[in-house]
């Protein structure tokens, strides 16, 4: 294995320190996968500098023209505040040639885009809830077409931002309060979805051109769902005593045939390809009772944190979190952006 040297990119709050004793689990959280990431590439023998930026490139620029590293690892989830924006830190490493880890422009600005996700599937005739957007300061109209259960969201943010057990609704009531609620507290626009009762999936899916997959795993959201399937509000994702309390595990799918296991590492292969990404994905699924699959979320550059669900089954077919960060690497490396193609 080749050294390299490594920019370990990441938002400026969450550089972490060179070593984590003394300091609490709690402290820790913030922090833990750029943590996890930094310790394994220096492990691995790499030489690796931890770059932090807000809202300017100028340092991305200057660090990258002085110390020319062979690949920027991308752990960044948001430029200037803007979720979205990551696409365009990516875009501009692009253009000034330069190697990164994880997923490309193109494939970044699909799967993030929900709506857009889901008229790229349906091109490709793969299952998407049915939906409806209400569009960021638009009144409100009542969606003819859908029916109750229904599930609203943001259209754009990630990490289950203003979603909660409200965000199931039953009537044009409680509709209308939750796009409002949208609205008003992540100002973005409301995605309006059926609702999908049914098994929560997630398959990690990891390459550029050759895709590995790893097994099917599932959320098991114990007692913290009131009576119906369950959905992956924030506590149910980060809440360690919420999920300890409630029992919320996730682990290899169990009871799946073998033709469901294909049939679904297939699809999110599928997916992976439709939307163009690279580098690595957790691909969200739910399978309703009669066995009919839908995508929930297409996740490009997944959390990396070391014992969480992509890591997690990946380690589950042998794949080390040590081997799992080296691949990732290599796939930065070997990436093929159009600027490569004509050197
Ligand atoms: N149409 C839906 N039907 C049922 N549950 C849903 C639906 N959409 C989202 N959820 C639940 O909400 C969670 C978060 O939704 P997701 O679209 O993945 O948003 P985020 O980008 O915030 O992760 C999902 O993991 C799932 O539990
Ligand atoms: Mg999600």
């Amino acid at each position: 294995m080749k050294r390299r040297r490594i920019v370990l990119l990441t938002h400026e709050s969450l550089v972490p320190p060179e070593t984590t004793e003394g300091l609490t689990e709690a402290q820790i959280d913030p922090f833990r996968t750029e943590y996890n990431v930094y310790s394994t590439l220096c492990n691995l023998g790499h030489h690796v500098r931890v770059l932090g930026i807000g809202d300017r490139l100028s340092t991305l620029r200057e660090t990258i023209r002085e110390w020319k590293p062979h690949v920027v690892f991308n752990l960044l989830e948001e430029f200037s505040g803007i979720a979205s924006y990551d696409q365009h830190v990516v875009a501009y490493l692009e253009m000034i040639r330069q190697r990164y880890t994880g997923c490309n422009p193109r494939g970044l600005m699909l799967s993030r885009d929900k709506v857009l996700t889901k008229q790229v599937l349906a091109w490709h005739r793969i299952a998407t809830p049915a939906f409806h957007l209400f569009p960021f300061g638009k009144r409100f109209i009542e969606p003819k077409k859908l029916m109750f259960p229904l599930f609203v969201k943001s259209a754009t943010e990630d990490a289950s931002f203003g979603i909660a057990q409200a965000s199931i609704v039953d009537d044009m009531k409680s509709l209308r309060e939750r796009v409002e609620f949208i609205h008003d507290h992540v100002q973005s626009d409301a995605l309006v979805e059926e609702y999908i009762d049914g098994r929560e999936l997630y398959v990690g899916v990891l390459g550029n051109t050759r895709l590995t997959t790893f097994p099917v795993w599932e959320i098991d959201f114990g007692t913290s769902n009131k009576g119906r399937a369950g959905i992956a509000t924030r506590r149910v994702k980060w809440d360690r005593k919420y999920q300890v309390k409630h029992g919320i595990k996730t682990g290899p799918a169990p009871g799946l045939s073998d033709a469901d296991q294909q049939r679904l590492v297939r699809l999110a292969k599928r997916i992976y390809r439709a939307l163009h990404i690279s580098g690595y994905a957790r691909i969200d699924l739910r399978m309703r009772e009669d066995g009919s699959v839908m995508l929930l979320e297409a996740n490009a550059n997944p959390d990396l944190t070391f014992g969480e669900d992509f890591a997690e089954s990946a380690e589950s077919t042998g794949v080390s979190y040590d081997s799992l960060i080296q691949r990732i690497v290599n796939l930065g490396m070997s990436y093929l952006p159009e600027w490569r193609m004509y050197e």
